[in-house]
């Protein structure tokens, strides 16, 4: 226990920063093709996604995120692609909220096949969900989504993920000039006061193929402004060091929203999450061009030890602040190998 406590409080990245947040992705497939992720043209019926064999057993993503946890991890989140999609996922999180000193579990789905499985995974101990939906107007959501599918179902996810007690639920949207942005007003007004956190999220350049434009990014402050015209917001303090979301609350009581401003506003300086894709290679940035492969080491009987050994050396040598660079004018860095969000799950 003492060995587990010293370990916990020392690893920190070349900037200072600690390994307290971990991304699962546990699969790369997705049932949507939101233009900005998986683009349909490119991720067509012929599209070769990772063999079942590749992915990360149940019992290896126990074990790593067991590893994790002795390295100061205390945040979990499984994502995807879609992570409803991988068969069993109830038996994943029985198996992961065992794990002591994990003191959050959440996952981020297109909820799609939430109403389907939000009381089993319930059951099973997941705390909450966070749902992407980026517009309540069918026809735009349905070009956003690639696949011409209509809110209702996401919508029904909601609700059901609501009534089983995976709360708070965080709406995430993302915000794209032209596309979307008309929208955003009224996705807020949808949800306040029923409790849910919309969070608007400046597009980014993640991944190589969604022809990211600068001129495609909404500020932030700008869809505060909108807001504001309409209802007074009241900024909160962040819940914990690190949080990516400026929280605001209505003042009329309605709840609470967020931005994440990532490219407006990096927050590098205080990133505490580590990724890992379903092939088991270890990211240490939603940017990188390449990770660190766990997999190998975990078939070929690799100790604890030796694998803790690996995790803390990677974090140890880390010094990822992509957002921050992107932001200086002199970056030129765009056109550069980077990881796909549906391999890491945002
Ligand atoms: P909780 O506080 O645990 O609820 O989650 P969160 O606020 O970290 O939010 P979530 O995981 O839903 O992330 C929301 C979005 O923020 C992601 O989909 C990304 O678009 C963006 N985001 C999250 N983490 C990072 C990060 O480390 N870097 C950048 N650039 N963007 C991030
Ligand atoms: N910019 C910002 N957010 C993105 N997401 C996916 N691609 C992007 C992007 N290019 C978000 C999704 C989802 C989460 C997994 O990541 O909307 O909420
Ligand atoms: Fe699927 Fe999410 Fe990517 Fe959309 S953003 S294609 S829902 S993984
Ligand atoms: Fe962390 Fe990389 Fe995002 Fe910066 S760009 S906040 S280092 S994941």
């Amino acid at each position: 226990m003492v060995q587990t406590q010293t370990a916990r409080s020392r690893v920190k990245d070349m900037l200072g920063r600690r390994l307290h947040d971990l991304r699962i992705s546990v699969i790369d497939r997705c049932n949507l093709r939101c233009t900005y992720c998986m683009p349909a043209e490119d991720f067509h019926e012929h599209y070769e996604f990772l063999p079942d064999r590749d992915r990360l057993t149940f019992e290896e993503i126990t074990r790593i995120t067991r590893l994790f946890v002795r390295l100061g991890v205390s945040k979990l989140r499984v994502t995807g692609g879609e992570p409803l999609l991988r068969k069993n996922l109830p038996v994943l999180i029985a198996m992961l909220q065992e794990i002591e000193g994990l003191e959050d579990l959440a996952l981020t789905t297109n909820g799609l096949l939430l109403a389907q499985q939000a009381r089993a995974l319930k059951d099973a101990g997941l705390r909450r969900v966070t749902v992407s939906l980026d517009t309540l107007d069918d026809a735009v959501f349905g070009r956003m989504n690639g696949r011409h599918v209509g809110t209702g179902a996401v919508l029904a996810g909601i609700q059901k993920a609501a009534e089983v007690g995976l709360v708070p639920i965080k709406i995430n949207v993302v915000v794209q000039r032209g596309v979307n942005d008309d929208t955003v007003v009224v996705l807020a007004e949808h949800f306040k006061g029923k409790g849910h956190i919309v969070r608007f999220i400046e597009y980014m350049d993640v991944g190589t193929c969604n022809g990211w434009r600068y001129e495609h990014v909404v500020p932030s402050k700008d869809i505060l402004a909108r807001l504001r015209e309409k209802h007074a917001l009241i900024p909160l303090e962040e819940n914990y060091h690190g949080e990516v979301a400026e929280r605001y609350a209505y003042a009329d009581g309605g709840g609470e929203i967020g931005f994440i401003t990532s490219v407006t506003e990096p927050f590098c300086s205080t990133c505490t999450r580590a990724r890992i894709s379903p092939d088991g290679k270890l990211y240490t940035c939603l940017f990188a061009d390449a990770g660190t492969d766990l997999r190998d080491p975990l078939r070929s009987g690799a100790t604890d030890e030796e694998l803790l050994d690996l995790i803390r050396n990677v974090w140890a040598a880390r010094k990822d602040r992509y957002s921050e660079l992107r932001a200086e004018a002199s970056y030129a860095g765009n056109g550069r190998k980077k990881i796909e969000m549906y391999q890491i799950g945002g």
